[in-house]
């Protein structure tokens, strides 16, 4: 695979609202020197969320925006997303849909990790449902966020075999390792082909 020689990482806003398990994967791998971008910015609708322990760890930004009005917080995360010079957004278990002129103002780059097979099983409950259909193999995309939900264009995707025995808990702890393996992959490809 081609490295990243870029003068200067892409700087990159990281959205999510629960473990941010993924937010610490992508953190991990932004202190590496060839890896294309830099977390710069952590944005959560959820003040509640575990994974904004990351932002203390790893000093890194954060802010916290209330949902329940979508236009006034959406505005405010724009105008702190210009302020902070940021050109990526990655959602990572964001549990808010962002509007269709939020997403124009950051068109083409806004990625998403969503854990299933897309375009099967947009939206929630993805292990549950692939369970109930006995399929044989479940896994995790990343990738373009458009208007529609979870149905831009696919950067990368990767299967995980549905074992007899997975529940929800099994399942989605499986593919939730493969998604630490997968998007960071697809950041790098999708930069390096824009
Ligand atoms: C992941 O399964 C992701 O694909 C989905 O939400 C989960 C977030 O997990 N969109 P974490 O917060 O990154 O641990």
């Amino acid at each position: 695979m081609i490295e990243y020689s870029g003068p200067k990482k892409i700087k990159t806003a990281v959205f999510i609202s629960g473990t941010g398990s993924n937010l610490k994967n992508l953190i991990k791998f932004s202190k590496q020197r060839n890896f294309p971008i830099s977390i710069d910015l952590i944005i959560s609708n959820n003040a509640k969320a575990k994974g904004l322990i990351y932002a203390n760890n790893f000093k890194i930004k954060k802010k916290v925006f209330n949902f329940s009005n979508k236009i006034i917080a959406e505005k405010k995360i724009l105008s702190l997303l210009f302020k902070n010079k940021i050109e990526l957004i990655c959602l990572a278990g964001f549990m808010k849909i962002l509007s269709k002129s939020f997403i124009q103002r950051f068109n083409g780059k806004i990625l998403n990790i969503h854990p299933s097979l897309l375009p099967k099983y947009k939206g929630l409950d993805t292990h549950a449902r692939a369970l109930k259909n006995n399929d044989k193999y479940s896994g995790c995309t990343v990738h373009l966020v458009n208007s529609k939900l979870d149905s831009g264009k696919i950067i990368l995707q990767k299967k995980v075999k549905i074992y007899k025995n997975d529940n929800i808990k099994t399942l989605s702890k499986r593919v939730l390792k493969q998604e630490h393996k997968l998007y960071p992959v697809a950041i790098k490809r999708f930069l390096i082909n824009l």
